[in-house]
């Protein structure tokens, strides 16, 4: 028998037993015909938090007094604003300080990465990613490899789940990466795939990459803020994220970087700029680059400090919360949404098929829903009654209730509306 019901008390016991609940009073929620939105697309965009304006416009005043001086002078001096994202940036990401770097953007700081690891010579060109990447790292894993000289064609793999099925099993991945051998210069996959919403074993697929003697990188784009991770303990050699996402961090906004410990200090290729650097040495202009023996010696410009502002309070958001306590919610919150989704499908004879792993530890907090006969016009339903999902071509609609600001009332609503839109 399942834990959960289908009713307005049940949702407001849970919601009220929710040691969080009191996290969703921090973000602006859109309207719609005068409540909120029930927003679930957090997996796109993150809601904005109540203080970004005030961080902003923080900024900005110490702009208008300080001018120049603001580098030095500035409540959070620019010079070295990104130092301010470190502590709180290595905990959400399971790294140590030095491993970590707030820079650029997603694909940006893929690229960077891919400079400095993936290398390939004689046989060992391969780069393995799992089906449908996002394409963006399928045009960046493609351009590298012709910029090595090699064949995207036949460099780059692509694994597909067994015939039937939306998804890759582990032990299909590690058997592939097995067999790939001295071929596999780098496994770069998603940490959880934007697309089906599966999350992957970082730790065993690293494990496996570093046994065939290629390195083992992620895209954590749909991970970071939404799994707990442990990147050092993983032993992962790089990975890169977004923050607009699951971080909150508005549109744009800057991204993260990881590079383990052991990689740095060392002489590795990199695409340099000189807020890489050695900063006690920066402003004496030599023209030969010292790289600082952290993850900051892959920064190339100085900190984009506007986006920096609104994610300084993102994080502190996420360090105020935790992210165990995080995920322990957003686990609860999901099973009850496919308890829901469940139930409506069955009650309104509708094929909706999840085709996210059931099992918590395959997944983060997305379902994403193939709506078998209803397709796109059920999506635009959705969206007319005040839902804010997504759709993803060719064919699945995403809904993700996160931890730090959606209810059980958010979920139960959207069974309501779901319901209707089914009928
Ligand atoms: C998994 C993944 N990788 C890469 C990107 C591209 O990110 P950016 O435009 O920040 O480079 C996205 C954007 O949604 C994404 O979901």
């Amino acid at each position: 028998m399942s834990l959960f019901e289908n009713t307005p008390d049940f949702a407001l016991r849970m919601d009220e037993k929710d040691p969080l609940r009191s996290f969703r009073e921090e973000f602006l929620f859109p309207q719609h015909s005068g409540r909120p939105v029930i927003y679930f697309t957090g997996n796109s965009l993150g809601l904005q938090p109540k203080g970004a304006a005030a961080a902003l416009k923080q900024e900005l005043d110490d702009w208008a007094t300080y001018g120049v001086e603001g580098h030095f002078h500035a409540k959070h001096p620019w010079y070295s604003y990104h130092e301010e994202l470190t502590g709180c940036t290595a905990r959400l990401v399971g790294a140590l300080e030095e491993e970590v770097v707030v820079m650029n953007q997603l694909t940006s700081n893929l690229h960077f990465l891919l400079v400095s690891f993936y290398r390939p010579e004689g046989r060992r060109r391969k780069i393995l990613t799992e089906q449908r990447p996002f394409p963006s790292d399928t045009y960046a894993f493609a351009s590298q490899i012709a910029f090595h000289g090699g064949d995207p064609d036949s460099d780059l793999i692509e694994m597909q789940p067994r015939q039937g099925e939306h998804t890759l099993r582990l032990e299909d991945i590690q058997d592939r990466i097995h067999a790939l051998g001295d071929e596999l210069a780098l496994v770069c996959f998603g940490g959880v795939n934007f697309y089906t919403g599966q999350a992957f074993d970082m730790a065993a697929i690293t494990k496996a990459a570093h046994a065939a003697g290629a390195s083992a990188g992620f895209d954590l784009a749909h991970a970071a803020g939404n799994l707990c991770l442990s990147l050092h303990d993983w032993d992962v050699d790089f990975a890169c994220w977004c923050t607009y996402k699951y971080l909150n961090s508005g549109p744009g906004s800057v991204a993260g970087a990881f590079v383990h410990q052991r990689h740095l200090g060392k002489d590795l290729p990199r695409f340099a700029g000189w807020w890489g650097h050695d900063k006690n040495e920066r402003f004496k202009m030599e023209r030969t680059f010292k790289p600082m023996p952290t993850a900051e010696a892959w920064q190339v410009s100085n900190a984009p400090v506007f986006s920096m502002a609104v994610h300084r309070v993102a994080l502190e958001q996420f360090d105020r919360a935790g992210m165990a306590n995080l995920r322990a919610k957003s686990v609860q919150l999901t099973n009850y949404l496919q308890f829901i989704i469940e139930g409506v499908a069955k009650e309104a004879e509708a094929r909706l098929e999840i085709i996210t792993p059931g099992n918590a530890d395959e997944r983060g907090c997305q379902l994403s829903i193939l709506a078998h006969g209803h397709g796109k016009a059920l999506f635009n339903k959705l969206t007319e009654a005040g839902v804010i999902a997504d759709w993803r071509e060719p064919n699945v609609i995403r809904v993700a209730p996160v931890p730090m600001y959606n209810s059980f009332e958010d979920v139960r609503r959207f069974g309501q509306i779901l319901k209707a839109a089914l009928s």
